[in-house]
């Protein structure tokens, strides 16, 4: 069995309008194991809707090739990849009641009303829909309807499923609660899956594997605790979480850590994002990512990174505070609440220290 269900080599598709072209997805690569949820994240126009239809064959590339099951798709007709995609408006049949809903693709095939009774039977059970087979699509709710074209989808059984902002018409408290189903059930189904959502939570929560896109390029793959902790470009750390980008001057780097001089001429110690070849020459600036949660704010003391309080948000759990460094450098820290912690007020003097371990120096 290949352990491989998707593979996309070198796939860039251009638009071209009169004697405008957009590169919509440029020189796209990825693999997607079995039973891998991949969620594609971005910002609008980044290319995730294009590479998804590519996916389908709604859209081919302009280069490159598309493998499903280890058989070549680039060119194959959208009805023979065996694939099922969910979308954002899911479009049910809105005279038929949900049981012929589901059938509908099952009965386009030659199987026999017995076997897709139970299927049908089977896909409702599945997706929490037990009773409702004689409903209406507009007696049932929005979240309901959408584990309706879930559940309409499954019965078909397909090898790869696409899913593009399934959970952008529901509201913000059914979004979280569907988002979970939908990671319950790809995970109990082990379907292969490619959401496709401009939701960071959502992104990170059902995730295997993170794919981050920004203007028709990938910019990084990896776990959310990879594109996390280690993100590799300023792009990436600061789409995914916040992210200070702090810029240092290199005194050293020895290829997996970098020592520089932070503003203040404070020096720090901290690992590279990747080991690469790119070694960083003496004096060259470098740019340094240190989240909001991995900075301390102590009393004004020498030898330490100073700076000015500008604003203080006390929001329970943490204080959100936003700091001057030196002029035009402005930063954001995120300090826990604890019982005898000091709250930093407008215009304090304040000292940094930024936790080495976690912060990171980027490639570029
Ligand atoms: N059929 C088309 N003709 C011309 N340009 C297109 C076409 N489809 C998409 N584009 C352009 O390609 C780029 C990528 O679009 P795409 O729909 O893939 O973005 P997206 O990441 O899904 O964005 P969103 O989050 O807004 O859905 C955009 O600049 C878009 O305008
Ligand atoms: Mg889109």
């Amino acid at each position: 069995m290949n352990d491989i269900a998707l593979k996309i080599e070198n796939v860039s598709k251009v638009f071209s309008k009169g004697t405008e072209t957009i590169r919509a997805v440029d020189n796209a690569n990825i693999i997607v194991n079995q039973g891998e949820m991949v969620t594609f994240l971005g910002p609008s126009g980044c290319g995730k809707t294009t590479t998804l239809r590519m996916v389908a064959g709604f859209e081919l590339p302009t280069e490159g090739t598309i493998t499903i099951q280890g058989q070549d798709m680039t060119n194959m007709p959208v009805n023979k990849r065996g694939i099922g995609f969910v979308f954002q408006n899911y479009a049910l049949f809105p005279h038929m009641t949900i049981y012929n809903n589901i059938a509908y693709g099952l009965r386009t095939t030659k199987m026999d009303e017995k076997q897709i009774n139970k299927k049908v039977l089977d896909a409702l059970d599945l997706v929490g829909l037990k009773n409702a087979e004689r409903r209406y699509p507009n007696e049932l709710s929005g979240g309901e309807q959408q584990r309706v074209a879930l559940a309409r989808v499954i019965v078909m059984e397909p090898h790869l499923l696409l899913m593009d902002e399934p959970l952008s018409n529901l509201d913000v408290k059914l979004r979280i609660h569907m988002r979970t189903e939908i990671r319950k059930l790809q995970k109990k189904l082990g379907i292969t899956c490619l959401y496709v959502t401009h939701d960071q939570a959502e992104a990170l929560t059902v995730a295997d594997r993170i794919v981050v896109m920004s203007r028709g390029k990938i910019e990084q793959v990896g776990t959310p605790l990879e594109i996390y902790s280690r993100p590799k470009t300023a792009f990436v750390a600061d789409f995914i979480g916040q992210a200070n980008i702090i810029k240092t001057i290199v005194e050293k780097d020895n290829g997996k850590t970098i020592e520089a001089i932070l503003p203040g001429n404070v020096k720090i110690e901290s690992p590279k994002v990747e080991i690469t070849d790119k070694k960083f020459i003496n004096g060259a600036t470098a740019s340094l990512v240190v989240r909001p949660e991995n900075i301390i704010i102590k009393e004004k003391t020498i030898g330490l990174v100073q700076a000015t309080v500008i604003t203080s948000i006390f929001v329970g759990s943490h204080t959100e505070y936003e700091l001057q460094l030196e002029p035009g450098q402005i930063i954001q820290a995120s300090i826990d609440f604890q019982i005898n912690s000091k709250i930093y007020q407008e215009g304090d003097e304040v000292s940094l220290i930024f936790d080495n371990k976690a912060a990171l120096f980027l490639n570029e």
